[in-house]
């Protein structure tokens, strides 16, 4: 039987009897690809993992407590065996055999009627792989193969084009706070499908060298905007490509949603009846302080975080942040777009009652290779921010979250 190559195929299970003979670990790992394919899943097992008992407390399988008897694979289409007992492994593969059931053992590939792939999905396709004889089975050697693969088409270091499923339009993808490690593997994906990518200061920049020569890259601040606002210009030069049938990618810092104007682009898109897809993205809101040793909230310390622009100072009358409310609350503040109005916001919210020895940090620039972070209280953080010469970028978190990590630079 080990002599020819294995025959790939894929198994369309939904709604049909799969017996699974074993509830431990192996029964553990295969049990969710069986239970995503839509399978009948019935478990013959006196134990099983808890991870195994969920499964069967859900309602995903069917579990009946007991050891393998013979006639339980008499209905199967297919059959995973792998109890713990090789006497008993051996006499339900000779049923499956006899029942013409197609049978993974977990305990002897050679004697199994088929082999389970290392598999891995990548949007929309499955890569499964298999090793062409048993003698020569190396598990590790096909699942390294696998990642390969998946990792490539994830990363864009692989690419393989869509022909049919090319996804048509704009893609508004957040690209994270900086770090090119930090941006999704479907953002990743699709910057490596594009034609075109409009690109913000903010977000992955250095992702944009790896794109081939063909792409136009686009700096957003750059586009001309004549007798139209930036953001309209912005907006129209998506549309512009989108219509001249190429993939436009409009990469963003952070999340799209996230003071990021994603929703005024969508919008612009749907209106001019270009096909939209956003793509979210790791907010600096949350990640930046992460990067500098910040938890955003922390057991016993803080039970709230508020994300808050800071790009209007509180007395300014465009303002729409209820800063003495905020004054109030005991969780965690972090603000975006504050530094050049940290001085009447520490004095704004001291004035309402926060205390002014509270804990304030500035991150420059987090993820990146310039991350600097800067400690201050309120009442010094005006000061602070001159001396140290802070510049935008940078997330401002205020609260005791600040003080519970280790300090980076102690
Ligand atoms: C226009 S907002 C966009 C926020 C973005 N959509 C997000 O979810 O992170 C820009 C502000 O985000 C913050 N920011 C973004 N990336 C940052 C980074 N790598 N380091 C520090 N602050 C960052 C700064 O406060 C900056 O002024």
């Amino acid at each position: 039987m080990a002599e020819h190559p294995a025959y790939p195929v894929g198994l369309r299970l939904t709604g049909r009897r799969v017996v699974v003979l074993g509830g431990g670990q192996v029964a553990q790992r295969r049990l969710p690809a069986l239970i995503a394919a839509g399978a009948d899943i019935h478990l013959v097992s006196p134990e099983a993992t808890p991870s195994v008992e969920a499964m069967a407390d859900t309602g995903e399988i069917t579990w009946t407590r007991r050891p393998y008897a013979e006639g339980d694979l008499a209905e199967a289409w297919y059959a995973l065996i792998a109890t713990g007992d090789q006497e008993a492994n051996s006499r339900a593969s000779a049923e499956a055999e006899r029942h013409r059931v197609w049978c993974v053992r977990s305990d002897d590939a050679d004697r199994a009627t088929a082999w389970t792939p290392a598999t891995g999905h990548s949007e929309g396709v499955t890569i499964a792989v298999l090793t062409t004889d048993a003698k020569g089975r190396d598990p590790r050697h096909t699942a390294a193969i696998r990642d390969a693969v998946v990792e490539g088409l994830r990363d864009g270091t692989l690419v393989a084009p869509h022909h049919r499923t090319r996804t048509p339009g704009v893609a508004l993808v957040g690209g994270g706070p900086g770090d090119p490690d930090l941006i999704t593997v479907r953002g990743r994906r699709l910057l490596a499908e594009a034609d075109v990518v409009v690109a913000d200061r903010l977000g992955p920049r250095d992702l944009l060298a790896e794109l081939p020569p063909h792409v136009e890259v686009i700096d957003a601040a750059k586009i001309p905007y004549g007798r139209y606002m930036a953001q309209e210009a912005i907006n129209n030069a998506l549309i512009e490509h989108a219509r001249q049938g190429r993939s436009v990618v409009r990469l963003k810092g952070g999340d799209p949603y996230v003071f990021g104007r994603g929703m005024e682009e969508l919008q612009a898109l749907a209106e001019a009846g270009i096909p939209c897809t956003v793509v979210p993205g790791i907010s600096s809101s949350i990640s930046v302080p992460g990067a500098a040793g910040i938890p955003v909230t922390h057991r016993g310390v803080a039970h709230e975080f508020t994300v808050v622009s800071g790009h209007v100072a509180p007395d300014d009358e465009r303002s729409l942040v209820d800063w003495p409310s905020l004054a109030k609350l005991t969780g965690t503040l972090v603000i975006l777009m504050g530094v050049d109005k940290i001085g009447k916001i520490a004095e704004t919210l001291v004035a309402h009652g926060k205390p002014a020895d509270t804990p304030v940090a500035l991150v420059q620039e987090g993820t990146t290779a310039a991350q600097r972070r800067v400690d201050a209280t309120l009442a010094t953080v005006a000061d602070t921010v001159r001396t140290e010469d802070v510049r935008p970028p940078a997330v401002i978190i205020i609260g005791d979250v600040v003080n519970v990590g280790p300090h980076p630079s102690k």
